[in-house]
């Protein structure tokens, strides 16, 4: 079951890592082209991106996170690399919304939206996906990280541990 889980989560967030970096290049090299300013340029690239995010980029990304969220649990990996990991994953969703708004920019600016330089995303976008693979597949010791870490962010705000965690 766990292989399983760990097969769907590889293929999904695979999927998903290729889909941006396609939907980043695409646009930079594709978006900012004449050929957007004709009708069939623009649909092709309209449809491109639209179902490429819609239809193939986000559910990957959804099955990827639904079957990571599962494997946190079936592993008991609740540990400071799996937070360190989560941190960089966060990013990559903000990039990941991102594109998704200028996809809809493009759709409603009916070939008059200029694309940004959406390829500069890849200078971030590549270095969170080598940090997310290393922080997996090294488990590196954060213990040191983790204690020069603001004490706001050790204290527990003064208040009791919920009844139901309590194992006494
Ligand atoms: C919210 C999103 C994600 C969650 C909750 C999540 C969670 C997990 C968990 C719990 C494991 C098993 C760790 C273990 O027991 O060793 C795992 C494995 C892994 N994840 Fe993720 N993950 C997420 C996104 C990603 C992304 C975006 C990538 C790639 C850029 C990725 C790459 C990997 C890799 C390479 C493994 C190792 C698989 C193996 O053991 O061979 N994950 N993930």
């Amino acid at each position: 079951m766990i292989a399983l889980l760990k097969a769907l989560h590889i293929i999904s967030f695979s999927i998903w890592m290729a889909g941006l970096m396609m939907l980043a290049v695409l646009m930079q090299v594709h978006g900012r082209r004449p050929e957007m300013r004709t009708q069939p340029g623009f649909d092709e690239f309209r449809w491109l991106t639209h179902y490429g995010y819609t239809a193939v980029v986000t559910p990957a990304a959804v099955i990827a996170i639904a079957a990571g969220t599962v494997l946190i649990f079936a592993q008991g990996v609740l540990v400071p690399w799996m937070l360190a990991k989560l941190t960089a994953v966060a990013g990559l969703v903000l990039l990941h919304a991102w594109l998704g708004h200028l996809i809809v920019e493009v759709g409603e600016g009916h070939g008059s939206y200029r694309v940004p330089h959406v390829g500069l995303s890849l200078v971030v976008m590549l270095p969170l996906i080598g940090g997310v693979l290393w922080l997996v597949l090294a488990k590196p010791d954060l213990d040191a990280l983790i204690a020069v870490l603001p004490d706001i962010l050790h204290a527990p705000r003064g208040r009791d541990i919920p009844a139901f965690l309590d194992p006494l």
